[in-house]
């Protein structure tokens, strides 16, 4: 459950924003990662961290395909008691782990394994996730749900570089697939992406 007393969205991002930099040159890289100061991506860490905290209390968390570690940062700023450890493809600082999901396993077990906005650019989810379920307690992912993006042509999804965009039946069917167990989802605030809950 979040406190009453969480700060709003709009401040903490204002407050990240200001702290870590604006909007950066967009298409500096495959993965989208000029955007990564918009505040649609920090809404989805946001829905992620409620999602957390309904878990209750998790000694760790991996966050593969972390980018600028915003949910280590909102993990502080909320005063959530957990080791952060981000790990990513391309690590933006040294203290990030370097791992691709596709083929590396987590160095060590995590309570939660948070991954956002990352499969999309995974050829086969399923795999990837499958092979994280035994390192884990619980996963939270997101996907982009094709169905809440009409305007996503062929030609824009492969400018975004989403090798998977699928409905989300075919996502929940990836999940489950890899035998993760759904808990809830909740869809993000510009009703663009859905965030699961799941247990290993
Ligand atoms: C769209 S960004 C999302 C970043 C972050 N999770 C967030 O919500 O702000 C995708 C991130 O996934 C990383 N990534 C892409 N493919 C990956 C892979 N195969 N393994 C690990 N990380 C990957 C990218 O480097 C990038 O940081």
């Amino acid at each position: 459950m979040i406190s009453e007393t969480v700060e709003p969205t709009e401040t903490l991002w204002n407050r990240f924003v200001r702290t870590f930099g604006g909007k950066q040159k967009a298409g500096a890289n495959p993965y989208n990662l000029g955007f990564q100061r918009d505040i649609q991506w920090f809404q989805r860490a946001e829905v992620a961290l409620s999602l957390l905290q309904s878990i209750g209390p998790v000694n760790s968390v991996a966050d593969i395909g972390c980018a600028d570690q915003k949910i280590g940062v909102l993990l502080k700023s909320k005063g959530i008691q957990a080791v952060y450890q981000g790990l990513d493809i391309v690590p933006q600082s040294p203290e990030v782990i370097a791992c691709d999901i596709r083929r590396d396993d987590l160095p060590s077990y995590f309570d939660v394994a948070m991954v956002l906005g990352v499969l999309e650019y995974v050829e086969n989810p399923t795999a990837a996730l499958a092979r994280l379920r035994p390192k884990v307690g619980h996963l939270i992912v997101s996907h982009v749900a094709r169905e809440q993006n009409l305007n996503v042509t062929l030609e824009k999804q492969a400018r975004l570089g989403w090798t998977t965009f699928v409905h989300t039946q075919a996502f929940e069917e990836m999940l489950t697939s890899a035998g993760f167990q759904v808990k809830t989802s909740v869809l993000t605030p510009d009703q663009r992406t859905r965030v699961w809950l799941c247990v290993a």
